[in-house]
């Protein structure tokens, strides 16, 4: 069984950690796109012209599963990508709001790209999940990715979206979640780091249910 992985570095390489533990006898083919690393500020159409390269490259491969490791492509391009490959098999990676809201947190806050934040299908993920009494923010995140793809500047840059400029601006913003969804798989690197700014909450990202969409897949379609 041939797996493609795509992200715009090695965020996705945490998604396929979790994938391989479960699979360990496939084969994979892992695109790091860090050339183009962040894809979070493209538009949807240098994004598209992107993402479609990946796609013919790991189609070509003879990929029968695509898993899209990347929280910005997955949102802004998989529906088109569906429509254009139907017989591709495209696994997506969303922010785990859904888990988060299940889990009857108050408050939530999913830390993501600027190009995720603004994608519709993040917002109806919010919008569909929230409970009654819950709080969902989105936080968008610029520059944090390509810090952690570049191992540059990690800490100041994390300060920065999470403090802004001005004082009490933090609280203003998103107070004291009780949950905080990685919304981007490149913040699965420095989780620690995440961990350490909310040492009260729950931090989750989304990469487990990946895996289990995977292995829903493999199942109803008997891919050996
Ligand atoms: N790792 C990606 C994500 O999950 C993309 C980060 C970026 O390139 O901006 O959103």
């Amino acid at each position: 069984m041939k797996i493609g992985v795509f992200d715009s570095g090695k965020g996705g390489t945490t998604v396929l950690a979790e994938i391989k533990k479960a699979l360990p006898g496939a084969e994979y083919r892992y695109i790091g796109d860090s050339a183009n690393c962040p894809y979070g500020d493209k538009t949807d159409e240098e994004l598209m012209r992107i993402v479609c390269g990946h796609v013919e490259t790991l189609r070509e491969w003879g990929a029968e599963i695509i898993v899209i490791a990347c929280n910005t492509a997955t949102t802004r391009c998989i529906k088109r990508l569906r429509e254009m490959y139907p017989e591709i098999k495209f696994v997506g990676t969303e922010p785990a709001v859904k888990l988060a809201a299940e889990s009857g947190a108050t408050r939530i806050l999913v830390m993501a790209t600027a190009g995720t934040v603004a994608a519709e299908r993040t917002k109806k993920l919010a919008q569909d999940n929230q409970r009654v009494g819950q709080e969902i923010v989105l936080l968008a995140c610029p520059g944090l990715a390509d810090a952690i793809e570049k191992d540059k500047n990690v800490d100041e840059i994390l300060d920065m979206v999470l403090d802004g400029s001005e004082s009490g601006d933090r609280d203003a913003r998103y107070g004291t979640p009780d949950v905080v969804v990685l919304g981007c798989t490149h913040y699965s690197l420095i989780r620690n780091k995440i961990q350490k700014r909310f040492p009260n909450a729950k931090i989750i990202d989304g990469n487990e249910g990946v895996k289990n969409r995977v292995l829903g897949i493999i199942k109803e379609y008997n891919i050996k």
